[in-house]
């Protein structure tokens, strides 16, 4: 399917409102927060937010969990705020995208609650009912937050599908009602000015509606298979309907979040040509890439970023590039390295911004922010974290469950903002709704602004280079290639069209590492020198050749 012009030459930006700015003081995020800080967003040059969930929600899952989706939380702000948002942006030529929550509701959305009362209320069929086995579930699928995929409600005696948690039961896709009322929940939004949505977990929307058993080993008697609700056939009808009665109508770009096993194939099912139903969407591969002791696997995440490259230019479509957003670890403690802490940083910018695609940048990590520094178990608030302690507080000691969840946790990608060295990191006057990170005072954008040579400016580099420098075009559109592709430590590779060959190359390991290449002329680097053929620790050079 064909973006619209200006897609390609964005870079995207993803705002978590709770943790952004609170321009209240109230200890939470606002919208107006957010308006406080266009300036600072303009400085760094980004040109389309992606704003996380707003909506009024009851938060067990961060806002994921909408209890009404035409609205915005009374603690984040109001209407006219988005409105004004919307508008103040858009003077400032910065567009923004929303968070489409399409796979569910909270469980206190009036919906639900309607749903929920008697078998026989008109929104029953909005949602999934089943009849348990006995005393257990109607099945053995499990949910992405660990044990069953359905819980029990007991006004009618039957259980509600919910893939993530229990106060998030599943919209039924397949019901002409919920698709037509989610279609106006997209209307709503972009008539009022926004100019598309990351779509959350759209990969979900079509079930096994026979609700058989899973074959696939079972523990504890659920069976994690995700191809019950995982990308299937139906899917696409109903995201084709979508494009149709809403999407085409719009300059708007939809970008699906498609995770775990998603391959080409199936993003292309997405972003068909014939059968139009989104723009791009958002897969997961890259976010893993370690080597079993937590260093970069750097020819796996070459390979997978290669992959994708080269199978979305092979078939005519643009696809989201990004390290990790607010479900993952924090790119810094993911990839980059507090020995190298500026170095790392820089490089972190320097290879998503020469990517063909279009990059996303997650709030926080311009300045490098790292993992959560917590200690204790009840700090980290996620409710998958939650989850996770509690399916395994009888098998593992609290240090095991910390260990897990400091490596995987969602915990991470939430924190307040580091804005300044002071009092709750300039993020608020009133302690945070969750612990700000202990390195707030080292780590945080004033520092940064002061600092000509701060990882923040070189972002601010790059992203003039990719979008306002007679390089955009190589950059946006040009021919991507790896380099030394099966070097253990260097992330290498070239975009070139008829006027430049852009050659980047990234040491991202922490010790030396040599490389045989014709050096060419340095147009950005993050060492003060460069010594050919040779790149110390983190060490990432951009070199330009005129054809
Ligand atoms: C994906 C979102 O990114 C995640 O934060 C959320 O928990 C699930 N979808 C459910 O909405």
């Amino acid at each position: 399917m064909k973006i619209h012009d200006w897609v390609k030459k964005s870079v995207g930006y993803e705002i978590y409102p709770r943790s952004f700015y609170d321009s209240n003081q109230d200890g939470m995020g606002d919208i107006q927060g957010i308006i406080s800080k266009l300036d600072y967003l303009e400085y760094l040059g980004v040109n389309l937010l992606w704003i996380g969930p707003f909506y009024p929600s009851p938060l067990d899952d961060n806002g994921y969990d909408v209890s009404e989706f035409c609205d915005v939380d009374p603690s984040l702000g109001t209407l006219e705020d988005i409105k004004e948002l919307i508008q103040l942006a858009h003077q400032k030529s910065i567009r923004i995208i929303f968070d489409y929550v399409m796979n569910q509701t909270s469980d206190e959305h009036p919906w639900f609650i309607e749903s929920k009362s008697s078998t026989n209320n008109p929104k029953r069929e909005y949602y999934l009912w089943a009849k348990g086995k006995g005393k257990n579930p109607p099945n053995n699928w499990g949910s992405f937050f660990g044990g069953s995929a359905w819980n029990y409600s007991q006004e009618t005696d039957e259980y509600y599908m919910k893939i993530f948690s229990n106060k998030m039961p599943d919209l039924n896709w397949s019901s002409k009602n919920v698709q037509n009322e989610m279609a106006a929940v997209a209307k709503f939004w972009l008539d009022l000015g926004v100019d598309g949505f990351r779509m959350d977990a759209i990969a979900h929307l079509g079930r096994d509606m026979s609700f058989k058993d899973s074959t696939l080993k079972e523990e504890n008697g659920i069976a994690y298979d995700w191809s019950k609700f995982s990308n299937r056939e139906v899917l696409y009808t109903y995201l084709n309907n979508l494009h149709n009665q809403v999407f085409s109508k719009y300059s708007c770009v939809t970008i699906g979040e498609v995770g775990g096993g998603a391959k080409l194939d199936s993003a292309l099912r997405y972003v068909n040509q014939e059968k139009p139903a989104i723009d791009m969407v958002f897969n997961f591969d890259s976010v893993w890439c370690l080597n079993d002791d937590g260093s970069t696997n750097v020819v796996e995440l070459k390979k997978t970023i290669n992959y994708w490259i080269t199978g979305s230019r092979k078939a005519g479509i643009y696809l989201p590039q990004y390290w990790t957003n607010h479900d993952h670890p924090r790119a810094m403690s993911q990839y980059g390295n507090l020995e190298y802490f500026k170095e790392s940083g820089k490089l972190l910018a320097l290879v998503l911004l020469g990517l063909y695609g279009l990059p996303f940048i997650y709030n926080g990590e311009e300045i490098g922010m790292t993992n959560v520094d917590y200690t204790q178990l009840s700090d980290f608030k996620d409710v998958s974290s939650q989850n996770y302690f509690k399916m395994n507080q009888n098998k593992q000691s609290e240090q095991e469950m910390m260990e897990h969840i400091r490596k995987s946790g969602r915990d991470h990608g939430h924190l307040p903002m580091q804005w300044s060295d002071e009092k709750y990191a300039g993020f608020s006057n009133k302690s945070p709704y969750l612990k700000v990170n202990g390195n707030y005072k080292e780590i945080n954008v004033q520092q940064q602004l002061n600092d000509s040579d701060s990882i923040l400016n070189f972002y601010k580099q790059m992203i003039e280079l990719r979008l306002k420098s007679q390089y955009s075009k190589t950059l946006i559109d040009g021919d991507f290639k790896l380099v030394l592709a099966r070097h253990k430590q260097i992330f290498g590779y070239i975009r070139e069209d008829d006027t430049f060959i852009i050659t980047v190359l990234a040491n991202m390991s922490n010790s030396k590492a040599n490389y045989r290449l014709t050096d060419k002329e340095i147009l950005l680097q993050n060492y003060e020198a460069h010594q050919k053929g040779v790149l110390q620790p983190y060490e990432a050079l951009l070199m330009v050749e005129v054809k």
